[in-house]
């Protein structure tokens, strides 16, 4: 990780190094945080930002379930995300605004705590493995969250121990990433990214009623799809779907698409990167940097 310079925080940018919160702060000890990630890339016209409307809904939507009063306007959001790509000067960055509640009251109630927002930038390049030789992942022996328990469509903090469990097994089992079924058994997502595969020249992807965060990267593929003539279909996938699949890949802002290889020890395909994957990976990419025209309205140039 390549850090920032500076991060905004309540209406002010400070010093990377300066940007602290009170040990006390409320949302690190109960969980009660919203958060997204975006990312910015150079294009031609200069530094854009990829679907940042999108984005700032999403945030939007996840404090509104957890009744987290976000304390500046959907515009003043957009604007004070713009302002912290340009102090940072960064042409290529991932972005992430966060919202919690913040130092103040102790306790499980979170309904009397002012609530902070924050916004930082840095330098990812690859996430997780490499792009080239695609990922090995392991179906996680953790389940993902579900609705019953936790708000699965809420992108909040309390969400990721449960991704971060997923992620350290697969880690320390010697994988790159995770899979996880939901509590019924069937492919819900990844710790962080949504869970594609080709089955019989059709794309597949589970439906977010199987656990999976609405994510912004799953729909640009589902639109790149359609773009391209090739056959979709959102359903429930299972395990042995993931091992007889021709293709698998996952989607996600930090991650891209990153094609998937094996799958507990099973080679996909060929073990080779895709056809569909790479074309949908080449588009994706083109799309993100500002190449592709009929997709520009979801670039937003940094003023
Ligand atoms: C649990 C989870 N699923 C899926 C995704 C992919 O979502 P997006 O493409 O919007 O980044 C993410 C990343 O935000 C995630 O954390």
């Amino acid at each position: 990780m390549l850090k920032g310079s500076k991060i905004w925080y309540n209406g002010k940018l400070l010093d990377w190094n300066n940007a602290y919160i009170h040990i006390l702060t409320h949302g690190l000890h109960y969980g009660i945080g919203v958060f997204e990630g975006i990312r910015a890339f150079e294009t031609e016209k200069g530094t854009a930002i990829f679907r940042l409307h999108e984005h700032i809904k999403r945030l939007y939507t996840s404090a509104k379930i957890y009744m987290i009063n976000i304390p500046y306007g959907y515009d003043e959001v957009i604007d004070a995300v713009q302002e912290t790509v340009k102090a940072n000067a960064m042409p290529n960055c991932y972005i992430r605004p966060i919202a919690f509640t913040a130092y103040g009251l102790m306790g499980v109630n979170p309904l009397k705590n002012n609530i902070d927002l924050a916004i930082a930038v840095w330098n990812w390049s690859e996430y997780i493995g490499e792009d080239k030789k695609g990922i090995k992942c392991m179906i996680s022996s953790w389940r993902r969250i579900d609705p019953r328990t936790m708000p699965v469509q809420a992108k909040a903090t309390a969400n990721y121990a449960n991704s971060a469990l997923a992620r350290m097994e697969a880690i320390k089992n010697g994988y790159d990433e995770a899979i996880m079924l939901n509590i019924d058994g069937m492919v819900a997502e990844s710790s962080a990214e949504n869970v594609f595969i080709v089955s019989n020249n059709k794309l597949k992807t589970p439906p977010t009623t199987a656990g999976a965060l609405e994510g912004i990267t799953r729909d640009t593929i589902l639109h790149i799809a359609e773009y391209k003539g090739i056959k979709y279909e959102i359903t429930n996938i299972t395990r042995d779907d993931l091992y007889s699949a021709e293709e698998v890949f996952l989607t996600g802002t930090a991650a891209g698409v990153k094609p998937v290889i094996e799958i507990d020890n099973r080679v996909i395909g060929d073990g080779a990167i895709g056809e569909i994957t790479s074309k949908l990976k080449s588009v994706y990419d083109d799309i993100t940097r500002g190449k592709e025209e009929r997709f520009a309205k979801w670039l937003t140039l940094v003023k």
